[in-house]
């Protein structure tokens, strides 16, 4: 549509910068799922959980209190402490919550935010492929060029040291990593995570490390946090959300945690893109640190139950493939046996079965022959979904 008005009319041109920018998969399907009746959604990344009340009515408080006016730049200060304290007493990393501390519009904005403070013309940043939808586009958006990690399943989808090597250029400035990870649930061990410190320092590279789903994690796996390895804290930007711990992504609360010369660059793109982050929400995520993490917990045990279920019911269908995931709330079975590209194969089941799912090519070219199914969703929702699916791959 908007490139027929472009042809006929110049004045809507589209501009250079958003030439190969296309909309995100995930919004395609999801959109889809308003659109089918009966449609069961499993193709979007949030808790299915809501806060605690009593982390809501910090926000209702605050609003009584007249707190409605422009919060600071850099988020409230009560907020920047506390997430100091958080840093400090989960991985042992000491930040300033005057200059290393940036409250964000959602890790989304934060992760735009390091890009766009970092990245200059033509720099070349590794971004994990399949990886997270928002990487790549806004690599390009902030002028740099994204260079593919293949994850691969034989690698249980892990970024490889080998890999990463054979990439790096002298144009490499940053690389992306994302563990607990989306779209393959994988988690990274202590020496696998050590492995990839060890060539940021070596090779000079900036890491951006997307630790959204740092408490999402099973098995008693454990998140380590890359900042916290030798040499890494003054190289790295480490990314964090209340969306997914807290269930809160529609209060856009999220996170950055790195050094002073590097955040500085950060706070001068967010004071002009959104000025401060939403005032109210930042005292119901500050409730939510401050409060017991059972609920957390709870939601995590939870999530589990779901994992077992959609990875115990894809097997026992004939042509799926799910590897077991050790993080995050999404199982991202091959699918290469029913010779249909993952998009062919997404829309089938969300015409047939009305189950919406995302295509692994959404999450770049390595993607392609897998699907991600999200699991947090009610239980009874996936069981129905489940025979869905299975009735209508029955039938193939
Ligand atoms: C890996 C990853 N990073 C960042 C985000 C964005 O999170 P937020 O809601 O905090 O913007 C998501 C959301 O799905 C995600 O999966």
């Amino acid at each position: 549509m908007l490139n027929e008005e472009a042809i006929l009319n110049p004045r809507f041109k589209t501009v250079e910068r958003l030439k190969h920018i296309k909309p995100s998969g995930i919004r395609r399907f999801f959109t889809l799922a308003n659109k089918l009746p009966g449609a069961i959604n499993l193709s979007v990344g949030e808790p299915d959980f809501c806060p605690p009340r009593r982390n809501l009515e910090a926000g209702w408080k605050a609003a009584e209190e007249g707190k409605t006016h422009y919060a600071p730049t850099n988020g409230i200060p009560e907020l920047r402490e506390a997430l100091a304290r958080k840093a400090l007493g989960d991985y042992n990393l000491d930040y300033d919550p005057e200059s290393e501390i940036l409250v964000t519009s959602g890790a989304t904005e934060a992760l735009f935010l390091a890009l766009f403070g970092l990245v200059d013309h033509a720099d070349e940043i590794l971004v994990p492929n399949p990886g997270f939808v928002l990487y790549e586009p806004s690599v390009r958006l902030a002028d740099g060029i994204p260079i593919s990690i293949p994850l691969l399943e034989k690698n249980d989808f892990k970024v490889s040291v080998e890999n990463v090597m054979s990439l790096i250029t002298n144009k490499s400035r940053a690389i992306v990593l994302n563990y607990p990870n989306n779209p393959t649930g994988a988690v990274l061990s202590y020496d696998e995570t050590a492995a990839l410190a060890k060539i940021a320092v070596e090779r000079d590279l900036i890491v951006i490390s997307d630790e959204v789903y740092e408490r999402i994690i099973y098995d008693n796996s454990k998140h380590y946090c890359i900042a916290a390895f030798p040499g890494m804290r003054e190289r790295t930007l480490v990314i964090g959300s209340f969306s997914k711990t807290y269930a809160m992504t529609g209060l856009r609360i999220g996170y950055v945690y790195g050094p002073k010369e590097l955040v500085s660059n950060l706070w001068l793109v967010h004071q002009y893109t959104v000025a401060c982050v939403n005032s109210l929400s930042q005292y119901v995520a500050l409730d939510a640190l401050k409060a017991p993490q059972g609920v957390v917990r709870d939601m995590v045990l939870e999530f589990d139950r779901r994992r077992h279920l959609v990875h115990k019911r894809l097997n026992g269908i004939n042509g799926f493939h799910c590897a077991l995931p050790k993080g995050a709330f999404y199982v991202f079975p091959k699918i290469k046996d029913f010779d249909l590209t993952s998009e062919e194969f997404a829309a089938l089941l969300a015409r047939k079965a009305r189950v919406i799912t995302v295509p692994g090519s959404s999450f770049g070219s390595y993607g392609e022959g897998y699907i991600r199914i999200s699991y947090a969703a009610a239980y009874e929702q996936l069981e129905v979904a489940l025979d869905r699916i299975e009735k209508v791959v029955k039938a193939l």
